[in-house]
């Protein structure tokens, strides 16, 4: 069986709103392997967060393939194979932290154990004193820290972060990542995380660079923790 998680084969994505036409994303081709960490890094309107929603299952591509060949069918993946944190809020807003936590272990069949799990995802990230509070209660990094932990909540093979730490002072966006590797450790988990910041991107093995829409190179680096 093959362990390709995301094949993609010349993906493109146009927007066309009347007699304007964007070209989002402009033949990319790539594939995600189990463990692969990668930056998607580039210019603000390059095609990240839709290279990101493309590779999530959650919009179509307008022209070329992409394919989940170890996941399934696109309307499979989330939330129990492919978990996305989103670059705008994301949070339940009447629901409290841990419930928010909770939302993909109760989309799917299987979850076992869901408190235990939420609290385990919060103390990951260092949230177990937020877990009674209210969305509209945290500050904005806050907020994305409780989108980490409910994307790690469900235990997925491929993790679609869209600026996760950008909210983030230095510091913080460096420990929210140091919380990240140890969770991930020696896991087959993908991790792709766009970002725009050079000390996030330097911590992933792979880089991949958007230009306007274009995937334009894929560099291999070491990765330092
Ligand atoms: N729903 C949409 N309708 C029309 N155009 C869109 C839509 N979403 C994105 N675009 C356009 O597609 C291009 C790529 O946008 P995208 O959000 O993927 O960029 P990005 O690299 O994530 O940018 P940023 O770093 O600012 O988050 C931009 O020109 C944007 O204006
Ligand atoms: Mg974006």
């Amino acid at each position: 069986m093959t362990d390709i998680l995301i094949d993609a084969q010349a993906v493109g994505r146009r927007y066309v709103q009347g007699e304007v036409s964007i070209a989002a994303v402009v033949s990319a081709t790539f594939r995600l392997q189990p463990g692969e960490r990668v930056a998607l890094v580039g210019p603000s309107g390059c095609g990240k967060s839709t290279l990101l929603h493309l590779m999530a299952g959650l919009d179509t591509p307008t022209s070329g393939k992409i394919e989940w060949p170890a996941l399934g069918g696109a309307d499979s993946l989330r939330p129990e194979k492919i978990a996305m944190v989103f670059q705008a809020p994301s949070l339940l807003e009447p629901l409290t932290v841990s419930e928010n936590v909770a939302v993909p272990l109760l989309m799917m069949d299987s979850a076992r154990d869901i408190d235990k799990r939420v609290a385990d995802a919060l103390a990951t990230f260092g949230l177990d004193a937020l877990a009674h509070k209210m969305p509209e209660e945290l500050s904005g990094g806050q907020m994305q820290r409780v989108a980490m932990a409910r994307a790690i909540a469900g235990t997925p093979r491929v993790i679609l972060a869209d600026e996760p730490t950008g909210q983030l002072d230095q510091a913080t966006g460096q420990a929210l990542l140091d919380a990240l590797f140890a969770h991930l450790g020696e896991t087959d988990i993908a991790l792709v995380v766009a970002t725009h910041d050079p000390a996030v991107a330097g911590r992933m093995e792979r880089v991949w660079r958007m230009e306007h829409g274009r995937l334009t190179e894929t560099v291999v680096a070491t990765r330092t923790s």
